[in-house]
């Protein structure tokens, strides 16, 4: 089969379109015809080795998994024993953090992965895994976000952010939304009650106290959160002093600050699901490029500038 592979740290130039060996499925997982991924940050950290010490996990001199990729969505192939939730030809999305996803199939444990609502198409629901589930998870697994409250959203359109925006107001929240003047429509368009443009007005000034603050840009300090929080749920990621800076000082404080790493369950993925199914959430696409410019489309998101998703499509 065809996979997209590294075989050495480095930027979107160490990507090959390489054959290689099509997995074979294994006791509790999947095997999926690939249909459709999506470019996640985490790709092109996973990708660079960095922050260094992501390489304690992903390989220390050089990458342990040779093919690259998270998010995806395609057609059970073949199911293996255990398997309770899946049966052959089910179209199903999910999320796989450890690599193995830019490919023509991969074995995913059936947990990793969801059903596709009715009416979604594979370059949507590729979108939703590891996005829609950092949004999911960061409001209410981590952020408690009950219905009525105020959540202020850093960082609102992109991956992360227009997932969170729509989800907050399906449970019932008022929303403003922060983000850069281009993108005020855009955040409006998906429910947000209120915008902020970051470039015009400075978010490290702005005065107004919200129940929770989720920040998937990554750089509001631990002063910003107190100021304009009851609560925070820190998810971006802009250098590892300031990220360091942020979590010593929580250390000291008795603020509510959470930071967290995605999990990937399907229950959750089915929560995306109904959200979908319903019209409450829509994953929005910016570009789609074919599987054999996945390099590309690394490039392109690296510049954290994307608005809502990037998608790549495997062809038959
Ligand atoms: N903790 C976890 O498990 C987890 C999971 C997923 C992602 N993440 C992290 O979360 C972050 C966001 O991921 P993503 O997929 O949403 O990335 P993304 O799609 O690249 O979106 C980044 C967004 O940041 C906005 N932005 C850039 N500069 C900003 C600023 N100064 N103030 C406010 N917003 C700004 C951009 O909007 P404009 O173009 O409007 O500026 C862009 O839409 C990344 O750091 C990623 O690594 C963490």
């Amino acid at each position: 089969m065809k996979a997209i592979t590294k075989h050495t740290y480095g930027g979107p130039e160490v990507l090959r379109l390489e054959e290689v060996e099509k997995p074979s499925s294994k006791e509790g997982h999947l095997l999926v015809q690939v249909k459709a991924n999506s470019a996640n940050p985490a790709d092109w950290h996973i990708l660079r080795g960095e922050p260094f010490f992501a390489r304690f996990t992903f390989g220390l001199f050089k990458p342990k998994n040779k093919v690259l990729g998270a998010a995806f969505s395609g057609i059970v192939k073949e199911v293996a024993e255990h398997v309770t939730k899946f049966k052959i030809g089910d179209k199903v999305f999910g999320h796989m953090l450890q690599g193995g996803a830019f490919a023509e199939f991969i074995c995913a444990p059936e947990n990793f992965c969801g059903h596709m609502p009715i009416g979604s198409t594979f370059e949507e629901m590729a979108c939703t895994p590891m996005a829609g589930l950092t949004a999911l998870q960061a409001l209410t697994t981590h952020g408690k976000l009950q219905e009525g409250e105020s959540v202020l959203i850093n960082g609102s359109s992109g991956g992360v952010g227009h997932f969170a925006v729509q989800i907050a107001k399906a449970y019932g929240a008022q929303v403003t939304a922060v983000c850069s003047s281009r993108n005020i429509d855009f955040v409006k368009s998906l429910g947000a009650d209120a915008a902020i443009a970051y470039d015009q007005d400075d978010i490290h000034q702005h005065d107004k106290k919200y129940d929770l603050v989720l920040d998937t840009s990554g750089n509001l300090n631990f002063a910003d959160f107190k100021r304009l929080g009851e609560r925070g749920i820190l998810v971006g990621f802009t250098t590892m002093g300031h990220m360091m800076s942020v979590l010593f000082k929580k250390g000291f404080g008795k603020f509510p600050l959470h930071q967290f790493t995605v999990e990937a369950n399907t229950e959750d993925l089915n929560t995306l699901a109904n959200l979908i199914k319903e019209g409450k959430v829509k994953p929005y696409i910016e570009k789609t490029y074919p599987s054999s410019k996945i390099p590309e489309a690394i490039e392109y998101i690296e510049s954290m500038r994307t608005r809502g998703k990037v998608c790549m499509t495997w062809e038959p």
